[in-house]
């Protein structure tokens, strides 16, 4: 489905582009083929023509590392500050607003989602991200490092990027199959409907996710 869409825009496009060439040989012509280029706009809007899917995966990378590289060094300082339950506090404070301060900074949509999600809002994968999530985990069940695990696309005029989170040791803290009495009280206490436990190091935890509006 999605391929077609493309595939009839593609088509548009091309033909756009054809039309530019034929009239560019009769200049007289040229106002006319501006006219004409512009009234073709809005059909060919769905191939979003000037997208450049690498240069934008790229931006798209580098906003996942500013969200995980902040997101690490809070958790940690935390862990060492006040050991999980301290720091289950400040995770469920503190995520958010962190990914928030770097969408706005990237102009770019970054949050994190998974199958089995902790945060009941943010946390929660869409039908896409479920599908890309379950990509995933066939492709790791395969024996690709999740670490690598990533996908990009272009759909409805939103350039879509996900990548994996593997789970580390540290994770298992709050996310393992033994869990202290504390911290599973203090899970409860701020999450009711967790469903983010049970993990074992390796297993994907979740992705980034990055979203952008290509029409803004
Ligand atoms: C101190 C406890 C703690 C540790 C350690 C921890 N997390 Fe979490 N994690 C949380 C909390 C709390 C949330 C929910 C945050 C929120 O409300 O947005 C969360 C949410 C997440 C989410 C967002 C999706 C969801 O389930 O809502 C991902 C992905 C995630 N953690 C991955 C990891 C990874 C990977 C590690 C290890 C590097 C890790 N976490 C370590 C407490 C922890």
């Amino acid at each position: 489905m999605n391929k077609y869409v493309v595939m009839v825009s593609l088509a548009a496009l091309l033909t756009a582009c054809g039309e530019k060439v034929e009239q560019a040989a009769a200049p007289a012509e040229a106002p006319k083929a501006a006219v004409q280029a512009q009234q073709a706009a809005p059909t060919a809007e769905a191939a979003a023509p000037a997208v450049d899917k690498a240069a934008l995966a790229e931006e798209a990378k580098a906003a996942v590392q500013a969200l995980g590289g902040t997101l690490k060094g809070e958790l940690e300082a935390a862990m060492k500050a006040g050991g999980p339950v301290d720091a289950m506090g400040i995770c469920h404070t503190k995520a958010p607003e962190i990914a928030k301060a770097v969408s706005a900074e990237k102009g770019m949509e970054v949050s994190r989602v998974s199958l089995k999600n902790r945060n009941p809002v943010m946390g929660q994968a869409n039908e896409w991200q479920t599908a890309v999530l379950n990509d995933f985990e066939t492709k790791k069940a395969a024996g690709e490092d999740p670490a690598t695990l990533a996908y990009a696309e272009v759909v409805d005029n939103e350039f879509r990027f996900m990548k994996a989170i593997p789970t580390a040791a540290v994770c298992l803290k709050c996310h393992g199959t033994e869990l202290s009495p504390a911290v599973s009280a203090k899970l409860t206490e701020l999450y009711p409907n967790d469903k983010a436990t049970g993990y074992q190091e390796g297993d994907l935890r979740g992705a980034f996710v990055v979203v952008k509006n290509l029409t803004q």
